[in-house]
C-alpha cells in the first residue's frame, strides 16, 4: 500500500525519485521521504504529509546531487503518520537505509531480539526493525549486503517490496519482492525500481517484474542478477516491453484523475470488447475463456471473490450469469472467504475480479481455491499484476492505468467483460434465444455511445451537487440489477467526500431504512425504465411520503418519476441488463463534484490507497 522508487546510474537521482513518487502517490500519501547518496554521505529527508510536503522539506536538506537514489510514500500500518515513522529508515549504524512496501508479521519478536543485542529503535515501524535485522547479519556473518538481505528475509515473514542501499558498497541497490509488486526498469547503464512502471516509463520500455520470492542484487555498470531469496537459485528475469504510455499516466488537462478516467469510460469500454466482440457476425471470444471453455461449461457454479468497486462488479455479474447462462454464481468479499473454511471443489470455477491485480485478500482467496481444486480465472486491469499470474487463465479489462482511488473505468469495464463471459457461455449453452443473444452483442456494441451520452449528465450532476455538498447522509436505492450500482454509487461517495452513504436494494427500505427518510435526507434512486420499473415508483411514492429528497436516475422521457422526484437525471435507454453500464455514470459525477464542492481531495481520500496490498 505504499510506494516505493529507487534509482541507480548516471542522471541526477532526486528528481527523479520524486516525480516517481509522484506517480505513486495513489499507492500511499500520509507520508513520505527520500534518501540521495551524494558519493559521500547519505543525505535523508522526510516528512509527514505530501509528496509536495517532502519536496519543500528536502529543498532544504538535501542540498547536494547523487546519482543513487530511493524514495517512499506511505500508507501506515505500523506507526501512526509522522516524520519519524516515515521511510526511509536507517540501520543503526546509519549505513544501511531502507524501503518497504508491506508488512513484517513477525517484527515483535525480532525487535525484541535485536533490542537484547543492543539495537535501539526511534520510529514504531516494522521496517526499522527489518533494516537492524539485515545489518545484523551482516555484521554477524561479515557479508555483502545482497546475502544479508537474503539471510534476513528468511527469517521475516509477511509481505514486501523493498529496496536497501549500504554506504559501505556504495554502486548497488538490493531490491526484493514478496506478496507486494516491485518493477525494474532497465536503461543503458541505468537502472529504476519501482512499485509500478509508471516512475520509470519516460526513461525506458524494458521492465523486470520480480516473482514472488525473488530478489535481484542491482549494481552500476554490471548486469542484474535476480535469484531466489529461499535457495539462492539463480533466476533469468523475463524483460518485457511496458504497454504503458506517459499519457495515459497523466491528467491530460482534466483537474482530478477521477474526472478524467470518468470520461475515459467511452473510449476504454471499447478497447475492452475490440477484438473480442464481433455484434454482426454473432461473435464473441476471449482467449481465456475459449481455452477453457468445457471447465466454464462443466461447472457446478461460479464463485466470485473480489473487494470493494470490484465486489460490486461481481454482484452484477451474478444477475448476468444467472440471467445469461443459468450458471448458479455465489459473489463472495474475498476477504470473508479467505477465512471462512468455504467449501469448494474441483467442478467450481472462481472467478477473480481486481482492477489493481494485487489485492491481498483477493490473492489469497485465489490461492485457497487453487489448493482445494479449483479452475481460478482472473478479471484485472493491470497486465502482468500478481493476480493475472496467479491464474489458471484470465481475461485483462484494458482500461489504461486507473490512478484515482475512486474506482470508475475499472467497474465499467470489468462489467463488460464479465458480460462478454455469460454471452459466451449462454451461447455455448443455448441458454439464450437467437435473438436476445444478438440483440445483447448489438446492444453492447452500443454502449460506449451511450456512456458518452451519459456523460452529458455532468451539469446536471453538478447542480445537484451544490444543493447536497452539506447533507450529513445519503441513500442509494436501485433493484435488481441495478442494487449493486446503488452499493457502487453509495461507495463512491462515501470515499471521496466522507458523507455518510448506503446502498440498499430499494424493496428493503421497509424493513428498517425507511425510518431515517425526512426532509433532511437526500435519496438516489435508480429508475430506468426497464427492469422492475412500476415497483420501483411505488418505492419513490414512499420515500415522497416521508419527504424524503429525490434524486432519480431515469430513462430518457420518463413522466413518471418526474412527477415525484426532486431532481432527474436522464440517461440513455438500453436494456435492463446492461443498464448498470450506464446508470453508474451520473453517480460517480454527482460524487465527483460533490467532493470537489467539499473541497476533498479527490484523487487521494483520506486513509486510503489505490491498491490494498496489506489484509
Ligand atoms: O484493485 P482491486 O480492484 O482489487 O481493488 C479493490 C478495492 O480496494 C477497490 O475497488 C476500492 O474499493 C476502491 N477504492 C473503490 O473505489
Amino acid at each position: 500500500m505504499c510506494g516505493i522508487v529507487g534509482y541507480i546510474g548516471y542522471r541526477e537521482a532526486y528528481p527523479i525519485v520524486i516525480k516517481g513518487l509522484k506517480r505513486l502517490e495513489y499507492r500511499g500519501y500520509d507520508s513520505a521521504g527520500v534518501m540521495i547518496y551524494d558519493g559521500e554521505s547519505i543525505k535523508l529527508s522526510k516528512t509527514k504529509g505530501k509528496v509536495a510536503d517532502l519536496e519543500e522539506r528536502a529543498s532544504k536538506e538535501i542540498t547536494t546531487n547523487g546519482t543513487i537514489g530511493i524514495g517512499h510514500t506511505r500508507w501506515a500500518t505500523h506507526g501512526v503518520p509522522n516524520d519519524v515513522n516515515s521511510h526511509p529508515h536507517l540501520s543503526n549504524s546509519g549505513d544501511l537505509v531502507i524501503i518497504h512496501n508491506g508488512i513484517i508479521e513477525n517484527y515483535a519478536p525480532l525487535k525484541v531480539e535485536l533490542i537484547k543485542r543492543g539495537y535501539v529503535f526511534h520510529s514504531d515501524t516494522d521496517t526499522e526493525v527489518l533494516v537492524n535485522l539485515i545489518e545484523e547479519v551482516q555484521k554477524k556473518e561479515n557479508i555483502k549486503l545482497g546475502k544479508a538481505v537474503q539471510i534476513a528475509l528468511n527469517q521475516v515473514v509477511g509481505a514486501y517490496a523493498i529496496a536497501v542501499f549500504d554506504k559501505k558498497n556504495p554502486d548497488e541497490i538490493v531490491a526484493a519482492r514478496l506478496g507486494s509488486p516491485l518493477a525494474i526498469g532497465i536503461g543503458e547503464g541505468e537502472y529504476f525500481i519501482a512499485s509500478d512502471a509508471s516512475p520509470f516509463i519516460e526513461y525506458t520500455s524494458n521492465a523486470v517484474y520480480l516473482e514472488d520470492g525473488e530478489m535481484a542484487v542491482i549494481r552500476l555498470h554490471k548486469e542484474m542478477k535476480v535469484r531466489k531469496i529461499k535457495d539462492d537459485s539463480l533466476v533469468n528475469p523475463i524483460i518485457q516491453e511496458l504497454q504503458m504510455n506517459l499519457e495515459q499516466i497523466e491528467k491530460g488537462g482534466y483537474d482530478h484523475f477521477m474526472l478524467k478516467e470518468i470520461y475515459e469510460q467511452p473510449s476504454v469500454i471499447k478497447d475492452t470488447y475490440r477484438g473480442r466482440l464481433h455484434a454482426n457476425e454473432g461473435i464473441i471470444q476471449m482467449a481465456g475463456v475459449e481455452d477453457n471453455l468445457e471447465k466454464f461449461l462443466n461447472a457446478d457454479r461460479i464463485i466470485i471473490v473480489a473487494c470493494g468497486t470490484s465486489w460490486h462488479a461481481g454482484l452484477v455479474a451474478e444477475y448476468i450469469f444467472e440471467e445469461f447462462a443459468r450458471i448458479s454464481v455465489e459473489v463472495e468479499y474475498a476477504s470473508e472467504f479467505r477465512y471462512r473454511n468455504p467449501i469448494i471443489n474441483s467442478k467450481d470455477v472462481v472467478i477473480a475480479i481486481s482492477q489493481s491485480g494485487e489485492t491481498a485478500d483477493t490473492m489469497a482467496a485465489i490461492k485457497l481455491a487453487k489448493e482445494q481444486g479449483a479452475f481460478v480465472f482472473g478479471v484485472c486491469n493491470v497486465v502482468g499484476s500478481s493476480i493475472s499470474r496467479e491464474t489458471h487463465a484470465g481475461a485483462y479489462t484494458h482500461a489504461g492505468p486507473e490512478i484515482g482511488v475512486a474506482s470508475t473505468k475499472a467497474f465499467t469495464t470489468q462489467i463488460t467483460v464479465l458480460t462478454m463471459i455469460a454471452l459466451r457461455l449462454a451461447k455455448a449453452k443455448g441458454t439464450l434465444s437467437q435473438s436476445d443473444f444478438h440483440m445483447y452483442l448489438q446492444e453492447l456494441e452500443l454502449i460506449p455511445e451511450k456512456v458518452r451520452e451519459a456523460l452529458e449528465t455532468n451539469d446536471k450532476a453538478k447542480e445537484i451537487a451544490e444543493t447536497f455538498k452539506d447533507a450529513p447522509n445519503c441513500l442509494y436505492l436501485g433493484r435488481g440489477y441495478n442494487f449493486p450500482v446503488a452499493l457502487e454509487g453509495a461507495l463512491k461517495l462515501k470515499e471521496i467526500s466522507y458523507i455518510h452513504a448506503e446502498g440498499y436494494p430499494a424493496a428493503e427500505m421497509k424493513h428498517g431504512p425507511i425510518a431515517l427518510i425526512d426532509e433532511q435526507m437526500p435519496v438516489v434512486v435508480i429508475a430506468p425504465k426497464q427492469g422492475h420499473y412500476d415497483k420501483i415508483v411505488s418505492n419513490i411514492q414512499e420515500i415522497k411520503s416521508r419527504s424524503g429528497r429525490i434524486i432519480a436516475v431515469v430513462t430518457k422521457g420518463d413522466t413518471q418519476v418526474r412527477e415525484l422526484a426532486d431532481y432527474v437525471i436522464e440517461i440513455p435507454e438500453t436494456s435492463d441488463a446492461l443498464s448498470p453500464l450506464i446508470t453508474t455514470i451520473p453517480l460517480q459525477l454527482l460524487s465527483y463534484h460533490i467532493a470537489v464542492l467539499r473541497g476533498c481531495n479527490v484523487d487521494q481520500p483520506r486513509n486510503l490507497a489505490k491498491s490494498v496490498t496489506v489484509e
